[in-house]
């Protein structure tokens, strides 16, 4: 396929938030050595990218930006010293275009998408040969975009960070992205769940997604204290802690003697006292996303689990602005979708 002249984008051109995204028309996506174009499908997005909209200033942004970390589509044109992928492969992008594997460091850091580099809200993404990984076959386009940051994420902290094992009691924090997708990863390695959401409804859609036990925090303010209930006063062994310095207190106590947590959100403020931390011997890991590796190695296991991604909504490109409106007001239950 003739690689396009021009490309249609959304970007951000300034501190103005959502309404001021811009949609334009970029040109140079002829692939260079080791890059390949991709026809972008599908967009997910993740609360990182309504932050960085809402507030780019904090990252450092440069302008015109291209928001959006996640994409999954098909590869249709390779610049020269490509080898690992091929024109007609159903690939997603990785979040980090540079972290292979191993341990994270600041080079892997300054390669994410939709943050230093452009982003992939667009009709095209050139991407490194490196930074796209293969999709499991049974996945929808819209299914394989909800993966790169949500799905990475909290495959790294389940799995790497959590090592959770059948049996094992683990604590998910609100019914976004990265906590559906834990939920549903989280079952099929035989753990028992505990939920927390601020509605019963999404607590009933996560039960059915097999969550052991579900509580609501606003009507339950010490949520905590019902999570030592359940677990006959021992607490969980891990935490996937995704609304940070408000709701780490809350986990702090929730977990058990030993246990884990995997620290990755910035939702809300409060106060932390890092006694308890001490005084429990709980072993507490800052994360961020994943590499190329555990996106393979968490495709394998999507695979053999048939796991599906739960989509809340589909968007069109046209109306990506409405997507990130609709995050914003946290209504969702999952992942929320931007068809190209
Ligand atoms: N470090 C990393 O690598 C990394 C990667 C991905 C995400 N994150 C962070 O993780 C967080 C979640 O990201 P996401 O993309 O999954 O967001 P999302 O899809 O927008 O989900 C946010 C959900 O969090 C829940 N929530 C809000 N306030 C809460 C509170 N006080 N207690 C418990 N739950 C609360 C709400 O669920 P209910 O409506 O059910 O109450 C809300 O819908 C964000 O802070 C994001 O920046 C970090």
């Amino acid at each position: 396929m003739p690689v396009p002249e021009s490309v249609r984008v959304w970007e951000i051109v300034g501190d103005q938030g959502i309404d001021a995204l811009h949609s334009n028309r970029r040109t140079g996506y002829q692939p260079q050595a080791g890059q390949v174009l991709v026809k972008v499908q599908a967009t997910s997005l993740n609360f990182r990218d309504l932050s960085t909209i809402l507030d780019p200033a904090a990252r450092a942004l440069t302008y015109p930006r291209v928001p959006n970390s996640d994409c999954a589509g098909e590869i249709v044109a390779a610049g020269p010293r490509v080898s690992h992928v091929a024109p007609g492969d159903r690939v997603a992008g990785c979040f980090f275009q540079s972290w292979k594997d191993g341990g994270i460091s600041a080079a892997a850091m300054a390669s994410a998408l939709g943050g230093p580099l452009d982003g992939v809200l667009g009709e095209y993404a050139l991407l490194a040969e490196s930074g796209v990984v293969h999709v499991p076959e049974h996945l929808t386009f819209a299914q394989a975009a909800c993966l790169p940051c949500a799905g990475v994420t909290a495959w790294n902290c389940l799995m790497r960070v959590g090592d959770v094992q059948a049996g094992d009691t683990v604590l998910l924090l609100g019914t976004g992205g990265v906590s559906i997708t834990a939920l549903q990863f989280a079952v099929a390695q035989g753990a028992r769940v505990i939920i927390t959401s601020a509605h019963d409804a999404k607590l009933k859609r996560a039960a059915a997604l097999g969550a052991w036990q579900t509580v609501n925090y606003r009507s339950t303010p010490q949520w905590d204290a019902a999570v030592l209930k359940m677990t006959g006063g021992k607490g969980v062994d891990f935490v996937l802690e995704v609304g940070g310095a408000g709701t780490l207190p809350r986990s702090l106590n929730a977990v058990r003697v030993g246990g884990r947590i995997a620290l990755i959100g910035v939702l809300t403020r409060g106060e932390i006292d890092p006694t308890v931390i001490m005084r429990k011997s709980i072993r507490v890991q800052g994360v961020y996303v994943g590499s190329r590796s555990m996106f393979e190695d968490m495709n394998r296991f999507i695979t053999a689990h048939e796991l599906r991604p739960v989509i809340d909504r589909h968007f069109a490109f046209d109306d990506a602005r409405e997507a990130y409106h609709c995050m914003r007001s946290a209504e969702h239950f999952g992942k929320l979708v931007i068809d190209v």
